[in-house]
Order: structure tokens, then C-alpha cells, then sequence
């Protein structure tokens, strides 16, 4: 008899286990990229809207990458008051101030090159003299800080040139908040030097590269 016990029990837990298997198995289904059926469906289908899924709105191609409604602005975000206008660079230039304490001018320009060694030196190189690896590669590479270009450029359109970019450089204004673009302002006139006559009048400081240097 206590055999018996042990065979039902064994066939009723088998059947059951295949009966839980098949549940979850796709087979037999017609829609081959149906994933059968689904345990807690709610895990997998969510709510709320998922990334790059298809349109809610009928009409438009923007499905869930939706811009935030005119006018929002983001916690902690300051509005930059200078517009991407050549007025607006000069308005920067006259008017734009480094907010940052002069005290600590030494810390600010410490970790500036910090942030110079990740976002600008393969363009502008180590110095600043427009020879870092991918100025090489450009079209016209950047001028030396210490050219008669940039040597006197005022910290306002330093700062407006990294937030907007100009020409080949693009904006950085998404990758460096506001504080951090000024801790390069003050690390770029550090390169800059003292104002003055500019070391170098010829301002380009990058040659054409050879073939080979092209090719590293
Ligand atoms: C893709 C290469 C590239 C990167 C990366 C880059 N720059 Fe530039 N930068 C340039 C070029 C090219 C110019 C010259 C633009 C012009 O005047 O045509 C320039 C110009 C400048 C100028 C002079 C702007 C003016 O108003 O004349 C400053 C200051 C400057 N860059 C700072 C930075 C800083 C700081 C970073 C890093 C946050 C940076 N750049 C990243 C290529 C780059």
C-alpha cells in the first residue's frame, strides 16, 4: 500500500509539472513571436509609457520621445539669458561674469583641467595650443588660446562659446552644468595667460598633418 501512495503521488506531481510547463510554453501557437502565456502579465506590460513604444497620439511620429511642454523648465535648471546670436555673443562678452568665488579661483581652475582632460583636450590639446589628436582630423582646427584670436577673449564668451558652441565645436551645454563650464572658463584663461599681446600672432597653431599622423 505505501507503494502505491508513492506511485500517485509521483504521476499527480508529474502531471502537474507538465501541465505548469505547458502553460508556459509558446508551442502550437500561430504567431511565432508570441511569448505564450505569461505569468503576472502586469510585469511585463507596465502602465506606464515605455521608451521609443508606438504612438499614443494619433498623427505623429514622436511616440513616447515627447519635448516637455513650452515654458517647463527643469528643477535646478538657470536659464542662460544670452541668445545663439552673434548679439548675443557680444552681449556675453560685455556683460556675462564669472559667478563663481574668486577666492577659490586655484580650486576652480584644478578642476577644470579636469574636465578639460575629458571634453576638450583631443581638440584643443594639453595647452590649448588647437593640436589634440581629433584637431588633427579637422576641417580647421581650433586656434591657440595664446593666438591674437583668443588671447583677450572675455570669460562671457568663453562661457558662451562652450555652452553654444561655434562653428566645428558643438554645444556643451547637456554634458557640463553651468558651474562646471564656468571651472573651464577660468582653466582656459589659465592658458590663456595673463591679457596681453598674443604670443603667437599667426593664431593657427595647427599644421597640416602628415599621412602618418593621420593614419595613428
Ligand atoms: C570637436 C573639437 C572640439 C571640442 C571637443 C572642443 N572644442 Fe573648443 N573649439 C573647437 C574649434 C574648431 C574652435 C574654433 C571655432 C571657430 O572660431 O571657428 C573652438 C573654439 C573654442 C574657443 C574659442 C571660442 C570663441 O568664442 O572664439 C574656446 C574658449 C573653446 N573652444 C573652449 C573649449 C572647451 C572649454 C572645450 C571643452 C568643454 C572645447 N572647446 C571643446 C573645437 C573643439
Amino acid at each position: 500500500m505505501k507503494r502505491n501512495y508513492k506511485t500517485i503521488r509521483f504521476v499527480i506531481g508529474a502531471a502537474f509539472t507538465g501541465l505548469v510547463l505547458a502553460s508556459f510554453s509558446s508551442c502550437g501557437k500561430k504567431d511565432a513571436n508570441s511569448p505564450g502565456v505569461e505569468y503576472m502579465p502586469d510585469m511585463y506590460r507596465s502602465p506606464s509609457l515605455e521608451y521609443y513604444s508606438s504612438s499614443v497620439f494619433e498623427g505623429d511620429t514622436l511616440n513616447t520621445a515627447r519635448l516637455p511642454v513650452k515654458g517647463t523648465v527643469a528643477r535646478g535648471f538657470i536659464p542662460y539669458a544670452y541668445a545663439n546670436t552673434p548679439e548675443g555673443y557680444e552681449q556675453a562678452g560685455l556683460n556675462l561674469h564669472n559667478p563663481l568665488d574668486a577666492s577659490q579661483r586655484e580650486l576652480w581652475e584644478k578642476e577644470g583641467e579636469v574636465l578639460f582632460g575629458k571634453f576638450c583636450i583631443h581638440c584643443h590639446g594639453a595647452t590649448g595650443a588647437g593640436d589634440g589628436k581629433v584637431a588633427l582630423k579637422l576641417p580647421g582646427a581650433p586656434p591657440a588660446y595664446t593666438s591674437a584670436a583668443l588671447k583677450n577673449l572675455p570669460e562671457g564668451k568663453i562661457f558662451h562659446s562652450i555652452t553654444y558652441g561655434k562653428n566645428l565645436m558643438g554645444s556643451h551645454s547637456s554634458l557640463l552644468s553651468v558651474d562646471e563650464r564656468w571651472k573651464l572658463v577660468c582653466f582656459v584663461q589659465k592658458l590663456q595667460g595673463p591679457k596681453g599681446v598674443a604670443v603667437d600672432s599667426t593664431a593657427k597653431a595647427v599644421v597640416t598633418p602628415t599621412v602618418t599622423e593621420v593614419k595613428k
